[in-house]
């Protein structure tokens, strides 16, 4: 249904005004002060955003919906991840397609998106590459053209067989930069896990999912981007680091960046919002995720990076278990790894940074819309609010206290880890592609609406130029 948006402060590239959005057949087709629509048919559907503000739909860059398999699969697939997601005003989301053993990556690649078929938002992939061989610069070429042109690597996770060998990095990342493809980085230094694992290795200690973290500390983190950063500098690279979760990872970007090096950075709410201490007591295995959670220390200095700009997207790493399966494992490396997120994270932004003044609206857009949208190669069409871009958008009241609880959420986890956080605003209405898909807290999208959106090129390699 073609629509207008009425009397919203809305979320523009450099300010915040009070203009009305016209969209008809999912694009957005004026913005300006009140537009006239006696010209229009009684057709259209005038939304009223008085109070409210109005964001370009925000991008989750960072998603594992419908991930393993049996016992150990996420809680959400992707019908239930992309529901949840757009109670939190998503409306693009990027999840992650395997290596597959007798496939090409092109032909993983196609098989996620079938997966994916049942999202009720668009979407669009990142490529995990585990192991390296001759004909990967081929697969690389059929990756780009189908709209694929984010490669992901991990320095750790051997058990899952995902750690790919550094010996390689330096080909995988000159095959990259030949085709200007995103290298993303999962940055824990598994020599140093290792090591520590052997060292706590009582059968007790392993009890604890605290122990978890004793396992993977921030110098693992420091270690691993420094690694990988080297690399990027020596093949002229840009570099992105997924869900940075301390002040040591921080301090090794900074490092990377004074000697030259093209590195993003991205946080997720958990790393914000949460600490250490939620590890110990009885329901600790419910807030196991991979890297752990840090020092409340480790939080102010992420939150003072995404204010300063030296952090510039906050993604969700959303990967839900239920209680049963976090509770299941008897060795706390066992326990499935993740949390939940694409629904209470921006709420938690809005809340918790933007009200008490550390960021303003516009640098709140950037985190969840413009930036995942230009550095993933989704811009101009997703992430701002342009006439011709998607009709995605975001009607977020300023007004709506609530307190978070696993009731009233939707993901098919049976916990959210921000239990009983009060928030201070929430999205009331999420347009995705010209269409509401939740309003007021009920749910009208439909299943298999979502699209997959292919990539273009990363800003990050546009900045070169
Ligand atoms: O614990 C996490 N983060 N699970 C999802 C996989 C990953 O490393 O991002
Ligand atoms: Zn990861
Ligand atoms: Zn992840």
């Amino acid at each position: 249904m073609n629509m207008v948006i009425v009397n919203g402060n809305v979320v523009l590239d450099d300010t915040v005004e009070q203009v009305d959005i016209l969209v008809e057949e999912g694009l957005i087709k004026a913005i300006q002060p009140e537009i006239d629509i006696s010209e229009y048919s009684s057709q259209i559907r005038i939304i009223d955003a008085s109070g409210c503000i109005v964001f370009p739909g925000f991008i989750d860059a960072h998603t594992h919906y419908g991930l393993g398999e049996g016992d150990e699969a996420t809680a959400d697939d992707f019908f239930s991840g992309s529901l949840a997601a757009v109670f939190g005003g998503v409306t693009t989301f990027i999840d992650f397609s395997d290596q597959i053993k007798g496939m090409t990556l092109l032909e993983g690649a196609e098989q996620r998106i079938k997966e994916a078929s049942d999202s009720v938002i668009d979407f669009a992939l990142h490529q995990c590459v585990y192991w390296m061989h001759d004909r990967i610069p081929i697969e690389m070429d059929e990756l780009c053209k189908a709209g694929v042109r984010v490669i992901k690597l991990f320095t750790t996770y051997k058990q899952f067989g995902c750690y790919f060998d550094p010996k390689d990095w330096p080909q995988l990342f000159m095959n990259c930069n030949e085709r200007e493809m995103l290298i993303t980085m999962h940055a824990e230094d598994d020599v140093v896990i290792e090591q520590l694992s052997g060292k706590y290795a009582s059968e007790e200690d392993r009890l604890f999912p605290a122990f978890h973290a004793l396992i993977r500390p921030a110098a693992a983190e420091y270690r691993a981007i420094i690694e990988a950063g080297q690399t990027a500098i020596e093949m002229n690279t840009p570099l992105y680091i997924v869900h940075v979760s301390s002040a040591m990872g921080l301090q090794a970007i900074r490092e990377l960046r004074d000697a030259g090096a093209e590195i993003y950075a991205e946080t997720t709410p958990h790393y914000l919002f949460l600490d250490e201490s939620y590890l110990t007591g009885d329901d600790g295995a419910l807030f196991t995720m991979t890297p752990p959670l840090r020092r409340v220390e480790d939080n102010r200095a992420l939150l003072k990076a995404l204010a300063d700009g030296e952090i510039g997207i906050v993604a969700t790493d959303h990967c839900s278990y239920t209680r049963k399966q976090k509770n299941m494992a008897l060795d706390c490396r066992d326990i499935p790894s993740g949390v939940s997120g694409s629904e209470e994270a921006s709420s938690l932004i809005y809340s918790f940074t933007v009200a008490n003044s550390l960021i303003d609206l516009l640098r709140m857009k950037d985190l969840l819309s413009m930036n995942p949208a230009q550095v993933f190669g989704l811009y101009p069409g997703k992430g701002s609010l342009h006439i011709g871009t998607d009709a995605d958008i975001t009607i977020f009241s300023q007004e709506k206290r609530t307190v978070i609880t696993a009731e009233i959420m939707h993901s098919r986890s049976d916990y959210t880890p921000y239990e009983g956080f009060s928030i201070c605003g929430a999205p009331v209405i999420t347009i995705a592609r010209g269409s509401v898909v939740m309003e007021n807290g009920t749910f009208c999208g439909q299943k298999g609406r979502g699209s997959f959106i292919p990539c273009k090129v990363s800003s990050l390699y546009k900045k070169r130029i």
